[in-house]
């Protein structure tokens, strides 16, 4: 076990900094990260130029902290972001990796990140893994994925090399950012959607009714093609400007996370009618929002009805980490030039 081929993974692709040692089974052995939340929470949104710097300072430190508590003998390859995300951040990791893997005289491999969001249902919850990352994914993909963060909702069907085609997407706001802008206008800080959840969690049976009541107000898109938030975000912060006590409010969270639920349940029902004939047997959802588990617990439902199998990473992978990308290189197989950076990316090109 001691033994076994490991790869660095980097991401920088938005507001966190972060390193990780994966092997070739999906066991992560290591890893550190450091958000910047804190840093931007003043400006109240994430600035680049302030992003990029805050990598810059942190990185090194991580990396060496990471050396300090262990060093893999069997080190094979460097992996980092290369996109889609913010350009300075972007090419602050990925030249630092680039270094990284010269000085060592390894490989360098570059990750699209929404790659490394499907890669992370690959990971090993408890570091126990005997199957190897390939072999894993030979076993949960083909399939249909529901990939939703701050910046996407799309549904994909993807294969066993991670590659993917996209049957459905939002036409407006991803749900992470519904999640994200419903949190500001009650009040709360960013992510959004950790703290929606925990306050909706707070739900007690005797407002569990009134709950509903709020539900049944909000609209549910119906005719348009794959997902839209914009309208629901309209209906949220309407409803807060007439009666602004809801902010904060356990009912009106829940209120606002079922309805994001359903949002996502409708959209899989349309984009399912539209992947032809392919056998479809698991449904893997991931991307930060997919830390959610209210919203785990609604598509576990959707998905039995269709029988299939519902796969989500581990929850402490779900949203932006660097194991995620180097267990993407490791299925990916190919070495992508990871200098060659890009703020948008398609998974097709990448
Ligand atoms: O994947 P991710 O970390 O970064 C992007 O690539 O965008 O996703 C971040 C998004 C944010 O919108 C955040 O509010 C949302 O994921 N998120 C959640 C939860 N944890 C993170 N949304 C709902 N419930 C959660 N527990
Ligand atoms: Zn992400």
């Amino acid at each position: 076990i001691m033994n076994r081929a490991v790869i660095l993974g980097v991401e920088s692709s938005c507001d966190e900094t972060a390193v990780a040692w994966v092997d070739e089974c999906g066991n992560v052995l290591n890893q550190k990260l450091e958000s910047q939340i804190a840093i931007h929470q003043k400006f109240g949104g994430v600035v680049p130029e302030v992003a990029s710097r805050s990598h810059f300072d942190v990185i090194d430190r991580l990396v060496e902290e990471l050396l300090k508590s262990s060093h893999p003998e069997n080190v094979k390859a460097v992996a980092a972001t290369r996109g889609p995300g913010l350009v300075g951040p972007l090419i602050v990791g990925a030249s630092y990796a680039s270094g990284l893997a010269v000085g060592w005289g390894l490989p360098s491999i570059g990750v699209h990140h929404l790659r490394g969001h499907l890669a992370s249902a690959l990971l090993s919850d408890d570091g126990k893994s005997e199957e190897s990352l390939k072999s894993r994914a030979g076993r949960i993909f083909p399939s249909l994925v529901l990939l939703v963060s701050g910046g996407h909702t799309q549904v994909l069907w993807v294969n066993e090399k991670l590659q993917a085609k996209k049957f459905a997407e939002t036409a407006d706001d991803a749900a992470g950012e519904c999640f994200d802008k419903s949190a500001k206008l009650m009040g709360l800080a960013y992510p959004g959607g950790p703290a929606i959840e925990a306050i909706a969690s707070l739900l007690q049976s005797k407002d569990e009714a009134r709950a509903r009541e709020i539900y049944k107000k909000l609209p549910k898109p119906k005719s348009a093609e794959g997902f839209s938030f914009a309208g629901l975000k309209t209906a949220i912060r309407l409803q807060l400007e007439k009666d602004p006590s809801q902010r904060q409010d356990p009912a009106f969270c829940w209120a606002v996370q079922e309805a994001i639920a359903e949002s996502l349940c409708l959209g899989l029902g349309r984009a399912i009618k539209n992947i032809g004939d392919v056998e479809v047997k698991n449904l893997v959802f991931c991307g930060g929002v997919s830390a959610n588990k209210r919203l785990r617990h609604r598509v576990g439902q959707w998905a039995k009805e269709e029988n299939l199998d519902l796969i989500v990473p581990p929850l402490k992978y779900c949203t932006d980490n660097a194991a995620m990308i180097a267990a993407a290189a490791w299925v990916q197989g190919e070495s992508l030039n990871m200098t060659d950076i890009k703020a948008r990316l398609s998974l097709d090109l990448a």
